[in-house]
């Protein structure tokens, strides 16, 4: 009986080759097939984007079996269900027939990452490795040389405006809003009008050659946008 592939997910970082660690490079260097989810037929993964010049150095590129699944931006969790299964049952099909698939996604794949349903998916039939990656927002405070929490800090990752922030403000020393292209003008005024010192700071691109680093919301809002809060009440 063929020996079963095995599925290995990898935070590829947020934007710069040389952010890879060396253990995905390692395995983008001889893995036999990348599966590279992207929004739409027209974009270009921005993952694929970042490891695209360790897998152009490969000397059987030519043969590497790349596959790009669309995953588009909706919130419809019936069509999504649909669309998570296909690409899980697609990943199974290389994985019986004895290849790695190695899946890629931007940043870290435990955040907010299209591998993770994937990986829920597969866990338990299939063996699975996990390499992690340079999350946005820890690269964000990089670019920034500053720190993201210190000491007691706490940090909260907000990927959306709901009911909750009000009071997930009083209790958060450090706020990293993702998805920050969805920033709502309540958003932004609910954090401005709390009553603490604050400083605010939104990274577009970060690590990327655009990489453009505003004080405050940005008015534009690409969708590689991240930005920090961080309250200094002491
Ligand atoms: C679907 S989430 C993916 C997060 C990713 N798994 C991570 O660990 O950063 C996409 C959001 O991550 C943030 N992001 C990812 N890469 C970024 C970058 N290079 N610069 C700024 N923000 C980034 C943005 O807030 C973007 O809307």
């Amino acid at each position: 009986m063929t020996k079963k592939g095995k599925l290995i997910g990898i935070g590829v970082g947020p934007g710069d080759t040389e952010l890879l660690t060396l253990k995905a490079a390692k395995v983008l260097e001889t893995v036999p097939v990348v599966f590279s989810p992207k929004s739409s037929k027209e974009k270009e993964s921005i993952a694929l984007s970042i490891v695209r010049p360790v897998l152009e150095k490969r000397k059987d590129y030519k043969r590497l079996m790349l596959v790009e699944p669309i995953f588009p931006m909706i919130e419809d969790k019936a069509e999504l269900e649909k669309v998570w299964t296909s690409a899980s049952e697609m990943i199974a099909q290389y994985l019986d027939s004895g290849r790695d698939v190695a899946f890629i996604t931007l940043g870290d794949s435990s955040i907010f990452s299209t591998y993770s349903y994937v990986q829920k998916k597969l866990i338990g039939r299939y063996e699975i490795e996990t390499i992690p990656g340079i999350t946005s927002f820890t690269a964000c405070a990089a670019a920034r040389n500053e720190a993201l929490v210190e000491q007691n800090d706490i940090l909260t990752i907000v990927p959306k405006i709901d009911d909750r922030l009000e009071d997930i403000l009083d209790y958060s020393d450090s706020i990293v809003l993702m998805k920050a292209s969805r920033n709502t003008s309540k958003l932004e005024n609910t954090i401005e009008e709390k009553n603490r010192p604050k400083e605010i700071y939104s990274v577009q691109n970060c690590t990327r050659e655009n990489e453009k680093i505003i004080e405050g919301f940005s008015n534009e809002k690409p969708y590689l946008t991240t930005t920090i809060i961080k309250f200094g009440d002491d």
